[in-house]
């Protein structure tokens, strides 16, 4: 298969890159590394003669590309929480652009098969908010929009947008994807796992941990990697699904507590502010992943060790 990742060099796509790769198949990627960094790794898939990446701003520069590409990613946005907050206007207006872009990539293709839209668990925050949520959480849940005061609304309205446009493109096989907290090696800094990583590793002081009490359901990468290269080699089109794991739910301040039990680090670790708009809860529905294509998962204790070995060598 020929494969484009758009938005390959980041955390999810690097490693969907590898899959493909280590499966023979042939990868090229498109990415302005504006939040992806050109370390080790990448050096190291640049070199395999299956892979080309494009160092190139999809929105501002001109791509040519060839037409047979099977299957397409749409990985590219702006995320996360520091991002949008920081410039919600740009969210609002680049991610669309990016899908602009992509759709027309894909418009190009003399038979693609797939083409992936990313979009988020984050769209379940408006109904969780107002009306209340179900857990698990089932894709066809009626969608709320959150405050739209909030400048975090900003990136799930840019995802519900790019869903939207997804089902209405003409002869489209799209397939959207809600990731739920997929974590592991190579997801930088930005996240609630490094982060928390990071600060334990260092700290001596007590550390702050906000949105003590939210609760989350995490995936580790290798499974959300498999599930996604089996439905892009699946009959299913026009489609979608959460991804994410069956692993249970855990507050974000257990998760610190089992952090530094696997630092092996004694820290004081105190509760403090909510995150505004940080939803307080998230378990998918993967009903849809069970029935087809996995029914096993990494638990959350073995997915944070690996994860702590990858970045115990960065720190
Ligand atoms: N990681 C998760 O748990 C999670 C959860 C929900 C949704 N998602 C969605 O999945 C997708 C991938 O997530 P990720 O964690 O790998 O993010 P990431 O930030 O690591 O990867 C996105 C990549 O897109 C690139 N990019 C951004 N703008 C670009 C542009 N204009 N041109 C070219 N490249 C550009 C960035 O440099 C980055 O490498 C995102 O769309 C995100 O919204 C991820």
């Amino acid at each position: 298969m020929k494969v484009l990742i758009i938005g390959g060099a980041g955390f999810i796509g690097y490693h969907l890159a590898k899959k493909y790769l280590d499966n023979n198949h042939h990868v090229e990627i498109i990415d302005n590394f504006s939040r992806a960094s050109k370390d080790s790794e990448i050096i190291h898939l640049s070199k395999n003669p299956n892979c080309k990446i494009n160092n190139l701003d999809l929105i501002n520069k001109k791509i040519k590309l060839s037409n047979n590409f099977d299957i397409i990613y749409n990985l590219a946005a702006i995320v996360g929480v520091k991002n949008v907050n920081k410039s919600p206007e740009l969210v609002l207006k680049n991610n669309y652009l990016i899908l602009l872009k992509s759709l027309e990539i894909a418009e190009k293709q003399k038979s693609l098969k797939k083409f992936f839209f990313m979009s988020t668990s984050e769209i379940y925050a408006g109904t969780l908010e107002y009306f209340g949520l179900n857990f698990p959480t089932k894709e066809n849940t009626p969608i709320t929009i959150s405050n739209i005061f909030n400048k975090r609304t900003t990136y799930m309205l840019s995802k519900i947008h790019g869903e939207v446009h997804c089902i209405n493109k003409k002869n489209l096989p799209y397939i959207i994807v809600r990731p739920h907290n997929i974590y592991g090696p190579r997801m930088g800094y930005a996240h609630v796992i490094p982060e928390l990583i990071k600060k334990i590793e260092k700290g001596s002081k007590p550390i702050l941990i906000k949105s003590s009490n939210h609760s989350r359901t995490f995936c580790y990468i290798d499974d959300a990697i498999d599930i996604l290269y089996k439905v892009s080699k699946s009959k299913y089109t026009k489609i979608i699904f959460n991804l994410g794991s069956d692993d249970k739910c855990i507050q974000i301040l257990s998760l610190a507590k089992k952090i530094s039990k696997i630092l092996n680090k004694k820290i004081e670790l105190i509760k403090s502010t909510n995150e505004i708009g940080s939803p307080f809860k998230r378990i998918p529905d993967i009903g849809f992943i069970k029935k087809n294509f996995k029914t096993k998962f990494v638990k959350i204790d073995e997915g944070l060790l690996k994860t702590y070995n990858w970045y115990r060598k960065k720190l």
